[in-house]
């Protein structure tokens, strides 16, 4: 009998048909999130999931999904949405889709670098609405970007990527992790110092973490009263890293220039405040949205089930312990 695969929204490329080359597969015919019941109905008796960061995936829906069940392919590479030991125990493998998205995620950052640095969406909306009336040598003054310090929390394969790509402006890279890493160091010329060096002395600070217990609230109160008063906070990572409540304060008060945000801590709502600020460019978790890096991001998950459910190994699983 063919295997069942649940996808639980549609994803773009080639994913849902080299599923189905291989198994029976069932796709969320509605482009939206599926609430928990659906979640939970769905997923019962199938034999593998292709999930979104959306989606909460516990031991409750573990065992609902039960005992065929032996992969859930997330489809992003952060996978805090996912309990990794409850899978572990079941010997169910959890999958992400990390380094295709580098890229794009990195580029992002940047975008909401030079966005915020040069106030473009302010000024986009201010000509927009008619009020360009013309040239003037105070109107929107934003910051230079070229010869600035630029500080990269945490140097996985996204800060190493992000970092790489200042060469170009002369920036003085630091970086800060759980331990210095090399490799980064090589390619950026990053220097390793501790994050409350990194906020006291960069013009820009760029979050490239995983959300885990360790990194819940990195970057609260305290963090951003040390940063500079011109600097600028660009998050791409997970919304939970920063306090978002804090940060509305700190850039409100003006502790710090702007902020950059992809991600939000209770997404997909803002705090109370952010959307009001003109020092703020806010995007929707869009990071690794471009039509090459979600059809291969989907490529991946399709391959790491594929892999699995034919007795192969996946590609990029994150618990290879639920193997043995
Ligand atoms: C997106 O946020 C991802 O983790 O892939
Ligand atoms: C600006 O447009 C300039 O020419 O300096």
């Amino acid at each position: 009998m063919k295997k069942t695969v649940y996808v639980t929204r549609p994803v773009p490329g080639a994913a849902i048909s080299m599923l189905e080359k291989e198994f029976h597969v069932e796709v969320n015919p509605e482009d939206r999130p599926l609430t928990r019941e659906e979640l939970k109905k769905n997923v019962r008796g199938k034999d593998g999931v292709l999930c979104m960061l959306s989606d909460v995936i516990d031991g409750e829906l573990m065992d609902i999904a039960g005992p065929n069940c032996k992969i859930f392919a997330n489809y992003a590479v952060g996978y805090n949405n996912v309990d990794v030991s409850a899978a572990t125990k079941r010997g169910i493998l959890i999958t992400n889709t990390p380094g295709i998205l580098d890229n794009a995620t990195a580029d992002l950052a940047w975008a909401l670098l030079f966005a915020v640095s040069r106030r473009v969406v302010e000024s986009d909306e201010f000509l927009r609405a008619g009020k360009f009336h013309g040239w003037a040598p105070t109107m929107f003054l934003g910051r230079d970007i070229t010869g600035k310090t630029l500080g990269v929390v945490g140097a996985g394969r996204i800060g190493t990527n992000f970092a790489k790509k200042s060469k170009g402006f002369d920036m003085k890279v630091l970086y800060t992790d759980i331990r210095p890493n090399h490799e980064f160091e090589r390619l950026t010329g990053g220097k390793y110092v501790s994050l409350e060096e990194l906020l006291e002395q960069s013009d820009f600070v760029s979050l490239h973490v995983p959300l885990m217990e360790g990194t819940k609230h990195l970057i609260g109160a305290e963090e951003l009263r040390r940063m500079k008063k011109t600097s600028i906070l660009i998050n791409t990572s997970r919304g939970p890293v920063v306090d978002e409540v804090a940060l509305v304060r700190a850039l409100r008060d003006g502790e710090i220039w702007g902020a950059g945000l992809d991600v939000f801590e209770k997404e997909p709502e803002m705090a109370e405040g952010l959307a009001e600020l003109s020092n703020v460019v806010v995007v929707p978790h869009i990071a690794s949205a471009t039509i090459e890096t979600r059809e291969g991001m989907g490529e991946i998950a399709a391959r790491n089930i594929i892999g699995v459910l034919t007795g192969d190994r996946p590609l990029t699983c994150v618990n290879p312990e639920a193997m043995e």
